[in-house]
């Protein structure tokens, strides 16, 4: 085993009223890979934070090399060493790629910067990355897993020793995913150290050496990852066993509800036929870039439709607007929360509130103090969101708190289909189950239910029917409780692959 690189020690951290960090510890090694893993809001950010210099501590030690550090800063951490990727991501949307990989460590030449290095070597990173874009392109027009990727290259291209991931692969498809882990064993043989943290357990058996377990704020174990089951993590994790990570209730299949008819909108979604019968979860599977978050937003009235019907209980809604869509009942919690799901300034109360201000203001239009309480209140202990009030501003929360409260505004009304679009990312094993029983609640009221999700063992566990789609159309439609990974594959690639004609095809249309 290599030189301990990294030695964390009694570290506490408080916010105003928040124990994020008690007596916490984390040690790290030359040339492995520790995942650092617990619910959320456990404190894993929060640590990986104070390492790099982002927060100071309240107390505790911190050695880096041997060498002990008082408060450090992020231009300390960087000199010690220590880089991170943000679960977050950090960059300035409106400067290029290339400024955002140099931004304060800028190659300057006699008289000015010396831009054709940077570039150089910004193009170096990224194809080492084998990620084809042009260093000069700005960073606000590149979809959110480029730009996950340009977080990585930039960690890459100051040579750090440690190297801290928060969450990388959250928004990456998986052939972007087999080239990070590709990376990591590389950065792993050159002797930096990485920490890395994920709610996909999956992954840990393709990269973990150790692991460190934290729960509320608390250091609960390290251990060698080949010592552990994944239920044994689980429970170190949550604290108590899991019984079933992926509960599906069996519900009678009622009447049609929803139907969707040559649905075309943008540049990518083509002739999409799909209907939603009551009493059941269809699963929208796909690789990432395969429309469905285009699909949901067209339905939802977001973006605009070129063409095609949206029908409700046999009747025809036309909608142009979000507002016309959770008038008539449909419902969207959308992927970015973001740029879309969640106002960061506003309280947890108001984010809660405002999309539901008909439902508080009732027949009258006053307002109703108690309703408004009533309605938080539900929210937050349906899906355990963990915050000391509701009148926290949202961005106190953690990443995966934050997901719930996009989830939850939608929960507290009646709707009539509720479509769901990444509602797992980020978020720990335990809250995921809080969020599919909360789906199948949905399922036994009668309400259809749209479930977007690129993590196949959920769509497999959680919907009834899966519809697959790629490169902007439906190219299958499957039974989840007789399908495989490997069949939703196949429809998922069925165009990259150029296969053309699959067999066993019972819907969409062929094109191109
Ligand atoms: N800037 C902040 N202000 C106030 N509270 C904060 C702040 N940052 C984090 N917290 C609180 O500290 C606790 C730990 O949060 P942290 O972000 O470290 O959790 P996490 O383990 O990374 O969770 P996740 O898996 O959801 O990302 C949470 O209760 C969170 O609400
Ligand atoms: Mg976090």
């Amino acid at each position: 085993m290599g030189n301990v690189i990294v030695e964390m020690e009694h570290i506490s951290k408080a916010f105003s009223g928040v124990q994020a960090l008690n007596d916490v510890k984390l040690e790290l090694r030359e040339g492995e890979v520790m995942a650092l893993l617990g619910e959320n809001g456990a404190g894993k950010s929060t640590l990986v934070k104070i390492l790099s210099g982002v927060y100071t501590r309240d107390a505790g030690t911190v050695r880096i090399f041997g060498k002990e550090y008082g408060d450090l800063n992020p231009t300390t951490a960087r000199e010690a060493g220590v880089a991170i990727i943000h679960q977050e991501l950090n960059m300035c949307r409106h400067l290029t790629v290339c400024e955002n990989m140099f931004l304060g460590r800028e190659i300057k030449g006699k008289f000015a910067l010396n831009n054709a290095k940077m570039e150089e070597e910004a193009r170096h990173y990224l194809d080492e990355l084998g990620v084809d874009i042009s260093p000069r392109r700005i960073v606000g027009d590149l979809p959110v897993s480029k730009q996950q990727m340009i977080e990585i290259a930039k960690a890459l291209s100051v040579h750090a020793k440690v190297l801290i991931m928060d969450e990388p692969t959250s928004a990456l498809t998986s052939k972007e995913i087999e080239e990070l882990f590709r990376i990591i064993g590389r950065l792993k043989e050159q002797g930096c150290g990485i920490i890395y943290i994920s709610h996909r357990l999956e992954e840990l058996e393709h990269i973990a050496d150790r692991v460190t377990i934290m729960r509320d704020g608390r250091f609960i174990t390290t251990a060698a990852y080949k010592d552990l089951t994944m239920d044994k993590i689980i429970e170190h994790m949550v604290g108590r066993e899991i019984k079933e990570r992926f509960p599906r209730i069996e519900c009678e299949k009622g009447e049609k509800i929803f139907e969707v008819k040559n649905l075309n909108a943008g540049r990518l979604v083509r002739d999409i036929n799909f209907s939603l019968y009551k009493g059941e979860i269809v699963g929208f599977a796909g690789l990432m870039g395969a429309g469905r978050t285009e699909t949901t937003r067209a339905i939802f009235g977001v973006d605009p439709k070129t063409g095609g019907e949206i029908w409700l209980e046999g009747k025809k809604l036309s909608i142009s607007s979000p507002l016309d869509a959770i008038r008539a009942g449909i419902v969207l919690a959308p992927e970015d929360r973001k740029k879309d799901g969640l106002c960061t300034k506003l309280s947890i109360r108001q984010n809660i509130a405002l999309p539901n201000l008909d439902v508080i203001g009732g027949k009258s239009g006053v307002l109703s103090r108690a309703k408004e309480d009533a309605l938080c209140d539900q929210a937050v202990s349906e899906l355990s969101i963990k915050t000391p009030s509701v009148e926290k501003d949202a961005n106190t929360l953690s990443g995966g708190n934050q997901q719930k409260v996009v989830v939850g505004k939608w929960l507290v009304r009646d709707s009539k289909v509720v479509i769901f679009d990444e509602p797992t990312r980020g978020i720990d094993v335990g809250a995921k189950v809080e969020i599919y029983n909360l789906m199948n609640q949905l399922k036994k009221k009668g309400i259809a239910v749209m479930f977007v999700s690129s993590e196949l063992p959920e769509v497999l566990g959680i919907a009834d029917r899966i519809i697959v789609m790629c490169d902007g159309r439906i190219t299958g439609e499957l039974d989840a409780r007789q399908t495989t990974q490997q069949e939703i594959m196949r429809y998922a690639t069925m165009f990259e692959n150029k296969l053309g004609k699959v067999e066993g095809r019972t819907e969409g249309k062929e094109r191109g």
